[in-house]
């Protein structure tokens, strides 16, 4: 069976409630009836409710940008799986290198994320990627495999199956330099190298791994043609309906 792509609209911290409904209303049309992919629309928590009443009945996917580990608590400011989950948000993005870069986060609370993720029955879309200095200094392997069995730790293939991992070269992400998609498939057999390590040839088979940085309607389909990219995760260019419309139809 061959992997069905996905493709992640991350508009990150952009958009009130009633941009994203104008959003919506204007790229539902543009993506009537399209089965080929999975698409996937992630605001920010604030415009959650208001994206997933607008896509009813689409077959458009709506996800969150992060949660947290646990169920609930006394962590103020979080938001949980359950929260989540009960107002219809079906995945979610774990561990953006803008949440490991700025808010501290670490292969080892992406793995603790990753972990209620799957036991709640969101499908959790990892991201993994190196920085510049990592690449230049050819630490990229190093980095992915580090990051890899990180995230996955303690992880069993029986569970597995949901995953979504996002390779996002961390120089790539909104700096309109985009990995070749040789870069990018190289990257990607790193990581599906590694997963069949851990996790099994089924498993690996199975994995969608996404492409994620500086992707437009212009490089989508060079990058989707690729039999190693299963996918984009997309910033900037989500979030103009038009252009998000493209890459979705590339
Ligand atoms: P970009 O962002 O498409 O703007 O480079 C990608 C991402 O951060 O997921």
């Amino acid at each position: 069976m061959p992997r069905k792509p996905l493709i992640a609209a991350n508009w990150k911290m952009y958009k009130t409630p009633a941009q994203a409904q104008e959003f919506v209303k204007n790229f539902l049309p543009l993506v009537t009836n399209h089965e080929r992919d999975e698409v996937v629309l992630c605001p920010s928590f604030i415009s959650l409710s208001v994206v997933i009443a607008a896509v009813t009945g689409s077959g458009v996917a709506v996800g969150a940008q992060n949660m947290h580990f646990a169920e609930e608590g006394a962590y103020t400011g979080e938001t949980s799986p359950l929260m989540l989950k009960a107002i219809g948000a079906t995945h979610v993005i774990l561990g953006h290198s803008e949440r490991r870069q700025y808010f501290g986060e670490t292969d080892e609370i992406i793995n603790k994320k990753l972990k209620t993720a799957l036991q709640q029955g969101l499908v959790p879309i990892v991201c993994v990627g190196e920085v510049l200095a990592e690449r230049e200094s050819g630490r990229t392997e190093e980095v992915l495999l580090r990051q890899t069995r990180g995230v996955l730790a303690g992880i069993g293939a029986a569970e597995a199956a949901p995953i979504v991992i996002a390779y996002e070269p961390v120089w790539a992400i909104g700096t309109g330099k985009t990995a070749t998609p040789q870069i990018a498939s190289e990257a990607h057999e790193v990581i599906r190298g590694e997963v069949k390590k851990l996790l099994g040839g089924g498993v690996a088979e199975n994995l969608r791994i996404l492409y994620g940085g500086s992707v437009k309607p212009e490089n989508a389909s060079a990058l989707m043609s690729e039999t190693e990219i299963d996918g984009a995760l997309v910033g900037g260019a989500s979030l103009d309906p038009q252009s998000f419309g493209k890459i979705v139809k590339y």
